[in-house]
């Protein structure tokens, strides 16, 4: 396994050599080091079906199946579909145009996932990718001023902006489905910045998609705050030229792992798309982490 530096690249490792059905205990330490350092870790020609894709997330820590079943691979339940690509019969596994906004997975329930795997099926010609900002890098470029109001705030994170409406809840009132999301999925509240459990950053932890409000310690409501802090970190610039962030793209065999604790993403699609599939793992690391 050879572990080096994506040339260029504002973060992320190129890792050749690994073998997912052979690797070490040693090469998967190595391995989760250089993911948490480097943020991102791009894995060349890999070639694992989805159970073997599995196998591997269960060898980084504990995978989580996705709370939402429409997102399942009919037959790894614990691999969420991304595609845009229906069967020949008509059928659509998975769902398409996921993440379209800043995010990272799982920040809308009381504990987000530690690492992604995302394992591209079928790839776009053009146009592919995924935009990414560190949102530990982000932190430390902040003014001091912006340092002391993230102090001893709150966030308030919800999936209903970007909840995707299932094909089971065509015709039924919106007002019953937000009820039935707020119901399955309550709004949670977390420290804005916090120390990441692996690196010891210190981490701001809000997105576009998916924080609702900040709250500062006597519960005032900071919305100015929140517009603020999206600006500084590039999530409002739809350009997407902003020097935070990061344009990681692939190709067929790669398989991308990253920290879901420090990187905020966003999904590059294009107004005229091509067949896209992506398959995901998401993996709780409770080896290291107290939480
Ligand atoms: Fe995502």
């Amino acid at each position: 396994m050879k572990i080096s530096p994506q040339a260029g690249r504002k973060f992320g490792v190129i890792v050749e050599g690994f073998d997912a059905e052979t690797a070490s205990p040693q090469e998967i330490v190595e391995l989760k080091k250089a993911i948490y350092t480097n943020k991102i870790a791009v894995l060349k020609n890999q070639d694992l079906s989805p159970r073997q894709f599995l196998a591997l997330g269960e060898r980084l820590g504990r995978v989580s199946e996705y709370y939402e079943p429409v997102y399942h691979h009919p037959e790894v339940k614990e691999v969420f579909v991304s595609s845009n690509v229906k069967e020949e019969d008509g059928r659509q596994i998975g769902v398409p145009k996921t993440g379209k906004f800043w995010h990272s997975d799982y920040q809308f329930m009381p504990r987000p996932f530690d690492i992604t795997m995302i394992y591209p099926q079928v790839v776009p010609s053009k146009n592919r990718g995924t935009y990414f900002i560190n949102m530990a890098t982000a932190y430390e470029k902040l003014s001091e001023e912006l340092k002391l109001a993230a102090k001893d705030t709150t966030a308030t994170h919800s999936v209903l902006r970007y909840f995707k409406i299932r094909p089971t809840d065509v015709y039924r009132p919106i007002s019953e489905i937000i009820d039935e999301v707020n119901a399955k999925t309550p709004p949670v509240t977390s420290p804005l910045a916090f120390a990441h459990p692996h690196t010891d950053e210190t981490v701001l932890y809000v997105s576009e998609g998916f924080t609702l409000s900040l709250q500062d310690a006597d519960g005032n409501d900071r919305s100015e705050l929140l517009t603020e802090l999206l600006t500084a970190t590039g999530q409002l610039d739809r350009t997407y030229e902003h020097e935070n962030i990061h344009l990681q793209t692939f190709e067929k065999g790669d398989m991308l792992l990253w920290d879901n604790r420090s990187l905020i993403h966003r999904a590059l699609h294009t107004a005229t798309p091509e067949p896209a599939v992506s398959y995901r793992v998401t993996v709780y690391d409770d080896v290291d982490t107290a939480a």
